[in-house]
């Protein structure tokens, strides 16, 4: 008799996005949602305590017991919230791990959101089977990435405060900014190429996904770059994060 204990086949993510917290349980066989999807506002301010207040209602009414991951849109290191250029300024220095172990009341894995959409794209989408370097760009508020070498994540890459332009690259090329100042595909396009040359030229990946809202509008803005290095968009586009964050649950 063996006594490893037996592989989960669903485990819970919640992704925390600027607007919505989003949970569901994943069949990890599969990489898809096992159950709706529960979508809770996000609080304001996103302060650690309401956010982790809103991060256990989900968890509540996910109503599947299992591991549970959850995202951060910052730098997640040992547990430890250590950036916030789109969050409450308050979670600088914050253990995320503790807050939701004593939240949810169950032990909790935290990552980085874009960590955990790449690593989701890595396993069921885009990347599948890709070998080399791998990078995953998601254009939303602000813009993430994921690296990954022969699939394994080297976390916490912060690609989208690159600087370019005089700026961080996410002020230039982040999804929000081509919808606040409502850029044309073809302008918004052209902003993409040159972020997504200074990633060529820093990484020389073999391969770029881009993950994000946009990815589900790919023909508008892809026709138009010229890159040397493939570009391809992400497959399971808003529902990345929640599904790598199952996949790291603890
Ligand atoms: C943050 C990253 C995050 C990205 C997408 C950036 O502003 O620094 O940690 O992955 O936004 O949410």
């Amino acid at each position: 008799m063996s006594d490893a204990k037996a592989a989960p086949e669903v485990a819970i993510g919640i992704d925390i996005g600027g607007s919505g917290i989003k949970g569901a349980p994943v069949a990890l066989n599969a990489g898809t949602f096992a159950a709706t999807r529960v979508r809770l506002l996000t609080p304001t301010p996103a302060t650690p305590d309401a956010v982790a207040e809103v991060v256990a209602q989900v968890w509540e009414q996910v109503g599947v017991d299992g591991p549970l991951g959850v995202t951060i849109p910052g730098v997640v290191r040992d547990g430890v919230v250590e950036t916030a250029a789109n969050i409450d300024r308050g979670w600088i220095g914050v253990n995320a791990v503790d807050l939701f172990t004593k939240a949810t009341g169950r032990a909790v894995g935290v990552v980085n959101d874009a960590d955990a959409a790449g690593i989701a794209e890595m396993k069921y989408g885009a990347g599948r089977d890709r070998a080399g370097v791998v990078v995953m760009l998601t254009l939303g508020t602000g813009i993430g990435s994921a690296v990954f070498v022969d699939g394994t994540l080297v976390p916490n890459t912060e690609l989208g405060h690159l600087p370019l332009h005089h700026m961080d690259a996410e002020e230039w090329a982040a999804e929000s900014v081509r919808e606040r100042e409502n850029l044309s595909w073809k302008h918004y396009a052209h902003r993409l190429q040159s972020y997504l040359e200074l990633v060529e030229r820093l990484l020389w990946p073999q391969l770029i996904v881009i993950g994000g809202g946009v990815s589900k509008k790919s023909e508008k803005f892809l026709p138009h770059l010229t890159l040397r290095t493939e570009v391809v968009p992400a497959q399971l586009h808003n529902d990345a994060g929640i599904v790598g964050a199952a996949l790291l649950a603890p």
